[in-house]
């Protein structure tokens, strides 16, 4: 397959993650005035997590530094990887501020094995908006399985691929529109703007993106030898996925349908083991 989906998304990032560090929806201020604040994803994820202080962890797909920093204050020992520069340079200047010890390196995902060593790490943690970036779930799991150490488990938090395939631009019904399975192909994108609240206008707006169907990423991760420990489907899900659907819950910071919630899962956190 052709890398080029590499440079087109990553101009794509590099114009977004300055505005998304400057909007209020990352909240990177709060990180700075807040010693014990994390970030919305993470906490949504706290029941699930356990404890991981002490843990070596990396965060893959990173992107500003907000989820990285919120689990380094959990305690684990954090790397943080994305392939923006820009993005990089946002999470760096957050953990400066915070006083966070986190290395974050720049590196394309399918790369981090390479880039960081096999068997490295006791926990991966990756998600929210960050494997439609990925053409193949088959060489990701391969990746995941091979940055862990024998007993170290992965956690993905994901938008559900039923999700991704409804057409956002139906904003009175759910309408399937785009491909549930992945495709060789990817979905080619031109939308102007990005899922905060901002001013600022872009140009880097083509993206190319692939669905990954829920059988396929678990059969990818089984596939690789891990073992799968837990699978949960949410009705909820950090951004306003389907306008004028949904409403936002100011309790747990996520967006639910109107109506009919028991239609249609948002999302899922998926857990699964390296053997020993
Ligand atoms: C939506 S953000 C990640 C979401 C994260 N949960 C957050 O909101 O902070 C997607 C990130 O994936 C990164 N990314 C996309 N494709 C990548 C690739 N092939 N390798 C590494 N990083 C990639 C982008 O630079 C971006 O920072």
């Amino acid at each position: 397959m052709s890398e080029s989906y590499r440079d087109i998304n990553r101009l794509h990032w590099e114009e977004r993650a300055p505005a998304h560090a400057a909007s209020t929806d990352y909240g990177v201020e709060r990180f700075v005035s807040d010693p014990a604040h994390l970030s919305s994803v993470v906490r949504f994820d706290l029941p699930r997590l356990g404890d991981v202080a002490g843990l070596r962890g990396l965060h893959l797909q990173c992107h500003i530094g907000t989820d990285t920093v919120s689990m380094a204050r959990l305690g684990a020992r954090m790397t943080g990887l994305d392939f923006s520069p820009s993005a990089l340079a946002e999470a760096r200047t957050l953990a400066a501020r915070t006083g966070a010890d986190v290395d974050f390196v720049e590196a394309d995902a399918y790369d981090a094995v390479e880039v960081l060593g096999p068997g490295t790490f006791d926990l991966v943690f990756t998600g929210v908006g960050a494997l439609c970036w990925l053409p193949d779930i088959r060489r990701w799991a391969t990746t995941v399985a091979g940055l862990l150490r024998p007993g170290g488990r992965l956690f993905l938090r994901e938008g559900h691929p039923l999700m991704w395939a409804l057409d956002e631009t139906h904003t009175a019904d759910l309408v399937v529109g785009y491909p549930y399975f992945e495709q060789p192909d990817p979905l080619v994108s031109d939308e102007e703007g990005t899922y905060v609240e901002t001013d600022v206008e872009f140009t880097a707006n083509r993206t190319h993106s692939w669905n990954h169907g829920l059988g396929e990423t678990v059969s990818a991760l089984l596939d690789t030898g891990m073992v799968l420990t837990a699978l949960q489907e949410h009705d909820s899900v950090p951004w306003e996925a389907l306008p004028g659907q949904m409403v936002h819950d100011d309790e747990d910071d996520e967006w639910r349908l109107v109506t009919g919630r028991e239609r249609l899962p948002l999302t899922y956190t998926l857990q699964a083991v390296k053997g020993s």
